[in-house]
C-alpha cells in the first residue's frame, strides 16, 4: 500500500531523472549554449539508483518514470531498465523522452521492460521544430514514435507545451492527430522554471491557458467529451474530440492546481529527493548511499521525504525553484 503524506495523499509515483545532460536545449529549458552539466561523480550509478528503487518499492511506490535531462543520452540506460524491471512492486515502468534516439533503442527498451514513453514534440513543422529544440530533427522524433509503437511502448503519449507567438498557431492541427492518427496528446501550459529565454521576463505572456486551447479546439473540431483517463496520465485531464481514436489531455500547472491529488516524488539526477518540483526542499540521498546505506535506510529517508512533501505550489505567484534547472529535475 501507498504511504499517505501529511496531506493524505497517497504517494506512488516516483521520476528519477537519470542524467542532467540533452542532446537538444529548447528555448524554454535552456539557453543556446546550453548549461554547465554535473561532474559523473554526482550522478548516481545505476547500482544506486536500483538501491533507491527497491527501498521505494516496499513503501508502497509501484510507479517509476526515467527522464532526464534526456534519459536516452546516458550510456547503459537499457541496462538500467532491466535492473529496474525486475524489481518485484514496480508495476510501470515508463520514459519521458525527446524521442530524438527513440528509433535507435525502442525495441530494446521494450524487451529490457520499459512499458511505455511519453514523447515530447511541441510542432508539427521541421523547420519550427529547429528553431525551438535549436538543435533537433523532427523526422527523429516522428520516427522515434512511431518505433515506439511498433515495439509496443504504449501507448505513446505525446507531450506538448504551449508557447504565445511560437506554436500557438498549432493547436488544432496537432489536436486534429488524435483524429486523424489515433494519437494521445497532452498540452501543457507553459511553465517559469526553465533556464530558457521563455522562462524569464516574457513568460506570463507567452502563457495560453488551457481554457483557451480547449476554444480554440473546440471551434474548430467540434466538442470534448470527457475520456477515460490512459494508463498512467497523472495530472492531465482528459478529452476525447468526436470520433477520434486517440486522446487530446491538458496539463494546467499555471491555471488549475492539481497539487491536492499529486501522488509523486522526484529524484534528481545527483541523487537528491524532491518532494515537489517547484519547492527547493530536498533529502539528501547520494550521500547516505556512499556511506554504505542499504534498502532500509533508504526507506527511512524516502518516508521523511513524503512527510515533508509541500501542500501546493504558488506559480501563480511566480515562486519558482531557485537551486536547479529543470534539466536537473525532469520536468
Ligand atoms: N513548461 C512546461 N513544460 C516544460 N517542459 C520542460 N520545460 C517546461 C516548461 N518550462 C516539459 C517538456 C517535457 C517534459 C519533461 O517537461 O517539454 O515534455
Ligand atoms: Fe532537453 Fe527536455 Fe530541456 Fe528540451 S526540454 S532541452 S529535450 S531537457
Amino acid at each position: 500500500m501507498a504511504h499517505l503524506d501529511a496531506y493524505n495523499r497517497p504517494i506512488s509515483y516516483l521520476r528519477i531523472s537519470v542524467t542532467d545532460r540533452c542532446n537538444l536545449r529548447c528555448i524554454y529549458c535552456m539557453p543556446p549554449e546550453g548549461v554547465p552539466w554535473r561532474p559523473h561523480e554526482e550522478i548516481l550509478r545505476y547500482e544506486e539508483i536500483e538501491t533507491i528503487v527497491r527501498a521505494a518499492a516496499e513503501i508502497g511506490i509501484s510507479k517509476i518514470r526515467l527522464t532526464g535531462g534526456e534519459p536516452l543520452v546516458r550510456p547503459g540506460i537499457v541496462e538500467l531498465v532491466r535492473m529496474l524491471a525486475r524489481i518485484p512492486g514496480i508495476d510501470d515502468l515508463a520514459m519521458t523522452t525527446n524521442g530524438i534516439l527513440l528509433a535507435d533503442y525502442a525495441d530494446e527498451l521494450a524487451a529490457a521492460g520499459l512499458r511505455r514513453v511519453n514523447v515530447s514534440l511541441d510542432t508539427l513543422r521541421p523547420e519550427r521544430f529547429h528553431a525551438i529544440t535549436r538543435l533537433g530533427r523532427l523526422e527523429d522524433v516522428l520516427a522515434g514514435m512511431e518505433a515506439a509503437r511498433r515495439a509496443g511502448l504504449t501507448p505513446v503519449k505525446i507531450n506538448t507545451v504551449v508557447m504565445r507567438g511560437m506554436n500557438d498557431d498549432e493547436v488544432v492541427e496537432l489536436a486534429r492527430k488524435t483524429m486523424e492518427e489515433g494519437w494521445n496528446l497532452r498540452f501543457i501550459e507553459l511553465m517559469p522554471v526553465g533556464n530558457g529565454v521563455l522562462a524569464e521576463g516574457g513568460w506570463r505572456e507567452r502563457v495560453v491557458t488551457a481554457r483557451e486551447i480547449r476554444g480554440r479546439v473546440e471551434a474548430a473540431l467540434g466538442k470534448l467529451e470527457p475520456a477515460k483517463k490512459a494508463a498512467g496520465s497523472g495530472p492531465a485531464r482528459c478529452y476525447r474530440l468526436p470520433g477520434a481514436r486517440g486522446t487530446l489531455g491538458f496539463i494546467t500547472p499555471v491555471s488549475e492546481h492539481f497539487c491536492y491529488h499529486c501522488n509523486r516524488l522526484r529524484l534528481t539526477a545527483d541523487g537528491q529527493l524532491r518532494p515537489c518540483l517547484l519547492s527547493d526542499l530536498e533529502v539528501d540521498l547520494r550521500t547516505p548511499l556512499r556511506n554504505g546505506a542499504g534498502v532500509a535506510d533508504i526507506k527511512h529517508l524516502l518516508l521523511h521525504g513524503i512527510a515533508v512533501k509541500p501542500l501546493e505550489h504558488h506559480l501563480d505567484r511566480l515562486q519558482k525553484p531557485e537551486k536547479r534547472v529543470m534539466s536537473e529535475i525532469g520536468g
